[in-house]
């Protein structure tokens, strides 16, 4: 039977709104252009995981409106279990504003919406679709509660747990321990851990700290500068891959859902982390949170293209 990946997550319709740079408190700014994407990082890594050819399942939560509607039809539509897409009757679907400089930087402000009803009782009901699962994936857009008793109900079922921290909050000291991946950026990481990060020796005891609270693995991505792997055995850095940058938006959930297909192929934890860094960055190419999810076509292009690059170059 093939391997099981589980992402319990939001899903959000993005409004990207691309302006001439970040203004500033009381300065209204013209923005150049307003487009619609599918996003929210939930949804952004299942269907990163789908498009690398995944079993993938996803818990979410839409509004009964008609980007509710619109959004179910696209999920299903890119092979996910409509069974699992709930519907929450009084609040809209969840929404994003995205500010999107010439850059490709961006600045969020998501509105849980019905991704902040996606409850405990939610989960308890779609018990059965837990049995087996191999991967699970979440991350801190729906209720705190939810997401500790996804990870509670994955590690029973024995699952590697991958935790994306983001937004970021204060996590309470049992929930760490559930972890066996935590993958923030250096700027949560530094959030989650008190630590300010100056250069590479605080990026490590930024690490360090999450493993002393009992997280197995810490990878700490780092934009353009690569990222950063470190578990009680092993610790290596990684360059970020050269592109040309667009729009950084999902560039996080693509790492995540990359991140989850290799680990469940079982290859080695510096071939996952290069698949999941190339899809990272091929999803900054592109405008958008979903059209820019590479498919495994794609990234294995992208990656082979890179091995010929550097051969030509030694
Ligand atoms: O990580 C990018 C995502 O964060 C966007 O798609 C937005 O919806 C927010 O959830």
């Amino acid at each position: 039977m093939r391997k099981k990946i589980l992402v319990l997550g939001n899903s959000n319709v993005d409004f990207v709104f691309k302006i001439p740079r970040f203004h500033h408190p009381g300065e209204t700014i013209l923005a150049e252009s307003l487009v619609t994407f599918f996003g929210g990082k939930g949804a952004n890594q299942a269907i990163t995981a789908k498009r690398l050819g995944g079993n993938v399942h996803f818990i979410t939560k839409l509004g009964n409106d008609l980007y509710g509607k619109s959004y179910r039809h696209h999920l299903i539509k890119n092979g996910l279990d409509q069974k699992l897409i709930l519907k929450d009757k009084k609040l809209p679907t969840g929404m994003a504003v995205i500010e999107l400089t010439p850059k490709g930087e961006n600045r969020i402000i998501a509105f849980l919406g019905a991704n902040g009803s996606l409850s405990v009782n939610d989960l308890k009901r779609l018990e059965r679709y837990w049995k087996g699962v191999d991967v699970f994936v979440t991350q801190l857009e729906i209720p705190f509660s939810t997401v500790e008793k996804g990870l509670k109900m994955a590690k029973e079922q024995g699952a590697l747990t991958l935790l994306n921290p983001s937004p970021p909050v204060q996590l309470p000291s049992h929930i760490l321990p559930l972890v066996d991946f935590i993958v923030p950026n250096e700027v949560e990481a530094q959030l989650l851990t008190g630590i300010k990060w100056k250069g590479d020796r605080e990026i490590r005891k930024m690490a360090e700290k999450f493993l002393d609270q009992g997280v197995k693995n810490v990878v700490i991505t780092l934009g353009s500068n690569g990222l950063f792997l470190k578990n009680r055995s092993e610790e290596f850095w990684m360059e970020a891959f050269r592109v040309n940058v667009v729009d950084t938006t999902a560039a996080g959930d693509a790492f995540l859902g990359a991140l989850a297909s290799g680990l469940i192929e079982n290859k080695p934890i510096q071939e996952v982390l290069k698949f999941a860094n190339g899809a990272g960055a091929l999803a900054t190419t592109k405008l958008g949170a979903q059209p820019s999810l590479p498919s495994r076509r794609d990234l294995n292009m992208f990656l082979k293209r890179i091995e010929v690059g550097k051969t030509k170059r030694s």
